[in-house]
């Protein structure tokens, strides 16, 4: 008798503490529309950016879990703070409990990998929550990569709350938006290079580029994550088997459903089925 040898199949997690993972999984499937994407938001324990090291461990690995449980062989942290505070440990301490054969993956080294080649002044600045910008794991990556940049870190608290508030695009933003670029730059005027180290932040794009000289250049993840994502897949055929193809994404959320929904309307311009469930 033959014995099949197809691997059990099943959707890429993609899991943020909110709607900010959804900038990362726009990316994804523009670039690899085959994929089954299955998005979990922990929206109702989102933000993580200001929460303990101890807190968004447990937190994420509890998000990390529910998504195995739900078929995903392969985990993406599609959010800066739980790929600071939590991706190390997971992928040391707790992956080969959980199942060795599965992945959890971030978005700090994907988005470090193309800074080299970026930057010429060699000085790097860096916005994001301040659980990322205390976390060090952005100038660690980078230096590992390339020592010689010196990367200056500025936490911009109110940015996740004006975007999950739909403020973005608000002129009350301008002030904060402002405020915190200003800042970075007095700090280090050699900068000239710019990372949205959260995943929220490409949603004020606009106003970032705003307020920031021409001569900078502002790197957004989504399109280096999405092509280190291709890249590991390709070199990884054994994941890739076990990742299903059908196109199809679902969502999920710790929050309430209509809240979600009309949430992920601004980030996704376009309607999304979900489906609340909770976790912990
Ligand atoms: N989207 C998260 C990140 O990339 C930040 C939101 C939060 O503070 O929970 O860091």
């Amino acid at each position: 008798m033959l014995i099949s040898t197809v691997p059990v199949q099943g959707p890429i997690g993609v899991f943020d503490s909110g709607y900010g993972g959804l900038t990362i999984l726009s990316k994804f499937r523009e670039l690899l529309p085959q994929y089954d994407y299955l998005y979990l938001g922990d929206n109702a324990r989102t933000p993580y950016g200001t929460r303990s090291f101890e807190v968004v461990y447990e937190f994420t690995l509890q998000a990390v879990r529910r998504l195995f449980e739900l078929g995903c062989p392969l985990v993406i942290l599609a959010c800066n703070t739980a790929s600071a505070k939590a991706l190390r440990s997971i992928q040391q301490n707790d992956l080969p409990y959980l199942d060795a054969t599965r992945r959890v993956l971030g978005v700090i080294r994907p988005t470090a990998e193309c800074i080299g080649s970026i930057t010429e002044t060699r000085h790097v600045g860096l916005l994001a929550t301040a659980g990322t910008v205390k976390s060090g794991s952005y100038p660690l990556e980078i230096h590992k990569l390339f020592p010689d940049i010196q990367v200056t870190g500025m936490a911009c608290p109110l940015w996740v709350p004006l975007v999950e508030n739909n403020e973005a695009d608000s002129e009350g933003a301008d002030y904060f938006v402002n405020k915190y670029i200003s800042r970075l730059l007095e700090r280090d005027p050699a900068i000239d290079t710019l990372i949205l180290g959260c995943t929220h932040y490409p949603l004020l794009i606009n106003k970032i580029r705003r307020f920031t000289p021409a001569r900078i250049r502002l790197v957004s993840q989504g399109e280096y994550v999405s092509r280190s994502l291709k890249d590991y897949l390709l070199r990884h055929p054994e994941m890739d088997s076990r990742c299903s193809k059908n196109g199809r994404c679902e969502f999920l959320t710790t929050e309430s459903v209509e809240k979600f929904r009309e949430c992920a309307s601004v980030f996704l311009q376009q309607d999304v089925d979900v489906r609340s469930i909770t976790l912990g």
